[in-house]
C-alpha cells in the first residue's frame, strides 16, 4: 500500500511540476560537466538533460557554472523531452549553444533568448513548430533605446523537420548575424512573399538548407538580398530546372541540386563563383547541356552519380570547365562519353590528353559502357589510364559489344577497336549492327550449315556402303546381341520374396 502511495506521489510530481525544472538539483537529474582548460577534454560547460522526462525549461543554471564570464561557453541540451511550449532560458552572459530536438514543441515563448544575448547556435529540429509560432519576438534581444533592441549574436539556427509552410515577415528581424539556416524537411511548397521578406533580412547568411521542402520553383527575386550566401542545399525538391533565383546568388560556391525531377541540365546564366555541384540521383535526367557549362567556369568538383536515365555524357564539357578536378559519373546508365557530332569534331581537333586539364578523379564505375572507337578516343583525351585514382578492381567495365564485355575501361586503350577506314569509323562504331546481322556473318553461317549437312550425308553414305560390303562378306552385325539375364533374375527374385515376408 505504501509503495503505491509513493509511486502516486512520484507520478504526481512528474506531471504537475513547477513551471520551471528545479535549478539547484538539476545536476542530480541531468549530466553537468565543467570545462577543464588544463585537460583540454571539454572546452565548454555541459548541461545535458536529454531524455530526462522534462516538461519545462530549467529554472536556473547549476551553481557550479560560471555564468558571468563572456569567454566561457555553456552547452545545454533538452532534446528528447516532451516539452511542447518552450520558455525563456535562464540568464547568462557566456556563449551558449542550445538544442531541443524531438521536444514535441508547438510554441516558443517571446524573448526566448532575451537574457542569453550570446546564444550562438540553436537547434529546434524535429518539432511541430509552424510559421505562426516563429514571430519576430521569439528571437528578440534586450530592449534598449534603439528601436529594435539589441540584436542576438545567433550564428546558426536549425528549424528542419518542423511543419513550417511559410515564415512571417519579421521572423528573423533580430538575428541578422545569422550565417547558417536550415528549413529542410518543412512542407514549404513555395517561397511565399512573406517567407521571401523574412529571408531578405539575412544579409550575412552563408549556408541555406531548403532541401526536401516540396518546392516547385523559387521566384527570381527571392534570393536577391542574400549576397553572402555561398552554400545552397535544394536537393529533394520538385524543380524541373535550376530555379532562376539561384542565378541571383553572386557568391554561390556550392550547389546541392540532387534528387530533383530535372530532365535537361542547363545553366541559363553565369554562376561565377560556383566550385562544387551535385546533380546526383535525378531519375529523369537524360540530357546535360554541355555548352552551358561556360557559365560555371570555376567548377572544380562535379558529382553526377546514380542518374539512371542518362546514357550519354559529353566529355567536351572539360573544355568549358578547365579547373575541374573531380568528376563522378558512376552508377548511371552511361554508354557513351560523347554525342556523335561533338565526337567527330573532337577527333579532328584533339590528341591524347587534350581534355585532361586539371582532372584528377574521374569515376565511371557501374555504367553499361559501349566500348567502341569513339569511347577509346575520349578516354585517351583525358588520359584515363593515367589518372591517379583509377582502380583496376572496380566495376568500370564494358558491357557491349559482346566480345569486349567485362573489359576494364583502362584496358580499352590497348585494344584495336578503330580498325575501320577513318571516314566511317565513327558511324560503324556508334551504330554497329549486332555481329550476326552483318552480311559477312550471314554468309559464313549459311556456309557452315551447308558444310555440316554435306558432311552428314557423306558419312551416312559411307556407313551404308560399309554395311553392305560386310554383309556380303558374312561379317555383318546381323546376329542379335545376347544379354545375360543374371541381374534380371535376381531382382525379380527379390520382388517375389517381399509379399512372402509380409
Ligand atoms: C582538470 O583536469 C585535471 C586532469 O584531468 C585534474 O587533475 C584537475 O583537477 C581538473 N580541474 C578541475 C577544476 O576540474
Ligand atoms: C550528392 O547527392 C547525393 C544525393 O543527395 C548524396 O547522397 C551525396 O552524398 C552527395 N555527394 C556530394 C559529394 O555532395
Amino acid at each position: 500500500m505504501s509503495t503505491i502511495l509513493v509511486l502516486l506521489v512520484i507520478v504526481g510530481a512528474g506531471t504537475t511540476g513547477a513551471i520551471n525544472e528545479d535549478g539547484p538539483s538539476i545536476c542530480d537529474r541531468c549530466t553537468c560537466l565543467i570545462a577543464n582548460t588544463s585537460s583540454t577534454v571539454l572546452s565548454y560547460d555541459l548541461l545535458d538533460c536529454s531524455r530526462k522526462n522534462l516538461q519545462h525549461m530549467i529554472g536556473s543554471w547549476p551553481e557550479r557554472f560560471d555564468t558571468t564570464d563572456p569567454d566561457r561557453e555553456i552547452v545545454l541540451s533538452l532534446s528528447f523531452n516532451n516539452i511542447t511550449k518552450l520558455e525563456q532560458l535562464p540568464a547568462t552572459t557566456t556563449n551558449l549553444v542550445f538544442s531541443c530536438r524531438h521536444c514535441n514543441l508547438e510554441s516558443l515563448a517571446g524573448g526566448l533568448f532575451i537574457d542569453t544575448a550570446n546564444v550562438l547556435r540553436v537547434d529546434l529540429s524535429f518539432n511541430k513548430l509552424s510559421g505562426d509560432s516563429l514571430g519576430g519576438e521569439v528571437f528578440r534581444g534586450q530592449y534598449n533605446a534603439a528601436e529594435n533592441g539589441v540584436p542576438l549574436m545567433l550564428d546558426e539556427l536549425d528549424l528542419s523537420s518542423n511543419v513550417i509552410t511559410q515564415l512571417q515577415d519579421d521572423a528573423f528581424a533580430h538575428i541578422v548575424s545569422l550565417r547558417h539556416l536550415s528549413l529542410a524537411r518543412n512542407p514549404l511548397g513555395q517561397i511565399t512573399a512573406s517567407t521571401a521578406r523574412a529571408l531578405a533580412q539575412l544579409v550575412n547568411l552563408e549556408h541555406l538548407d531548403l532541401s526536401y521542402a516540396s518546392l516547385t520553383d523559387i521566384d527570381e527575386s527571392v534570393f536577391g538580398e542574400l549576397r553572402a550566401l555561398s552554400e545552397l542545399y535544394i536537393q529533394g525538391n520538385l524543380f524541373t530546372t535550376i530555379p532562376q533565383a539561384v542565378y541571383q546568388l553572386g557568391s554561390l560556391q556550392f550547389l546541392q541540386l540532387a534528387e530533383n525531377p530535372i530532365e535537361v541540365l542547363n545553366f541559363d546564366h553565369p554562376l561565377e563563383q560556383l566550385v562544387q555541384l551535385n546533380v546526383s540521383s535525378m531519375a529523369v535526367l537524360h540530357t546535360v547541356e554541355v555548352d552551358s557549362f561556360s557559365n560555371v567556369k570555376l567548377l572544380r568538383t562535379f558529382t553526377a552519380r546514380n542518374n539512371t536515365a542518362l546514357e550519354v555524357f559529353d566529355l567536351t564539357v572539360l573544355q568549358h570547365v578547365s579547373y575541374l578536378k573531380e568528376l563522378d559519373l558512376s552508377q548511371s546508365s552511361l554508354k557513351h562519353l560523347h554525342t556523335p557530332t561533338a565526337a567527330e569534331a573532337a577527333v579532328a581537333q584533339h590528341e591524347e590528353g587534350a581534355y585532361s586539364n586539371a582532372l584528377e578523379v574521374l569515376l565511371l564505375d557501374e555504367n553499361p559502357w559501349h566500348c567502341d572507337c569513339a569511347l577509346q578516343q575520349v578516354l585517351q583525351f583525358v588520359r584515363f589510364a593515367n589518372l591517379p585514382d583509377y582502380d583496376e578492381e572496380d566495376e568500370t567495365r564494358c558491357e557491349t559489344p559482346y566480345i569486349l564485355t567485362s573489359l576494364h575501361l583502362s584496358e580499352l586503350t590497348h585494344i584495336e577497336v578503330c580498325d575501320q577506314p577513318a571516314h566511317d569509323a565513327l558511324n560503324n562504331a556508334m551504330y554497329e549492327k549486332p555481329a550476326f546481322l552483318r552480311p559477312g556473318a550471314i554468309f559464313l553461317s549459311l556456309l557452315s550449315v551447308g558444310i555440316v549437312v554435306g558432311l552428314g550425308i557423306i558419312i551416312g553414305l559411307v556407313i551404308v556402303c560399309l554395311k553392305r560390303r560386310l554383309k556380303a562378306q558374312g561379317l555383318g552385325f546381323t546376329s542379335p546381341v545376347r544379354y545375360t539375364s543374371v541381374r534380371d533374375s535376381t531382382t525379380s527374385a527379390v520382388y517375389q520374396t517381399y509379399p512372402a515376408a509380409q
